[in-house]
């Protein structure tokens, strides 16, 4: 489903970040077979958005044909306007999007148990600077994915994201997918460091199953 930008991205790289991004999560998904296909309505949880650049990609991979709704919360206010302002949609459109300013464990913890996701998407997810926030954010973001939807991260670095991927299966995830993005972006000032490097692409349990110990 095609969602074009109200504005144009201002920073350098950025449209090209986002292509990169859409070819390596592509390809992070060949193999596993479409769950949602044939679901009239697609509901996107994204968590810790920031400007949430991705919303064109992920409205283009996930969208399917009919409807779709887009979630995005973070915790910064000028992020989230900048997010509002390049994304918002048309009231009778068939894609819908709203972003919320919100620290990402109230926003999770306020949720009826009735919402549900088919996809709950992190990029750039910061487990290992605060892990007590994030497995919150991965635990209500698991929580809220509906039986056969899908969980995705990406992450700067390898060992961060080696952390993510074991909280995640921790919490009762399985992994089904894991992409090194070769083409991602070397950021100049940070050694090992480069946009969408990795990509996970996660499971829930089915309902019952006991979880690893
Ligand atoms: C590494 S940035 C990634 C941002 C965005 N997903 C991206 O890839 O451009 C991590 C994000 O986590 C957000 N964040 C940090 N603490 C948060 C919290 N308590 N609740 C929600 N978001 C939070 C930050 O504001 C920041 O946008």
């Amino acid at each position: 489903m095609a969602l074009t930008p109200n504005a144009p991205f201002q920073l350098e790289n950025l449209s090209e970040d986002m292509d990169i991004l859409n070819k390596a999560l592509r390809e992070s998904l060949l193999g596993i077979p479409d769950a949602l296909a044939g679901r009239s309505e697609r509901r996107i949880l994204n968590l810790a958005c920031g400007r949430a650049d991705e919303t064109g990609v992920l409205a283009d991979i996930f969208g399917g044909e009919q409807r779709l709704e887009i979630v995005g919360a973070d915790i910064r206010d000028a992020e989230i306007e900048e997010a509002r302002l390049r994304w918002k949609t048309l009231r009778h459109s068939d894609i819908h999007t709203r972003f919320h300013v919100e620290d990402g464990k109230r926003f999770l913890d306020a949720m009826s148990s009735n919402e549900r996701f088919d996809l709950t998407f992190m990029r750039h997810q910061n487990f290992w600077n605060n892990p007590r926030l994030w497995a919150h954010m991965f635990e209500g973001g698991l929580r809220q994915l509906d039986e056969d939807g899908l969980f995705v991260i990406t992450s700067y670095f390898d060992v961060e994201h080696e952390l993510a991927c074991r909280k995640l299966v921790a919490l009762g995830a399985v992994k089904v997918a894991d992409h090194r993005n070769l083409e991602s972006r070397a950021l100049a000032d940070a050694p090992g460091k480069s946009v969408d490097r990795h990509i996970a692409v996660f499971r829930k349990l089915p309902s019952g199953t006991p979880r690893r110990p």
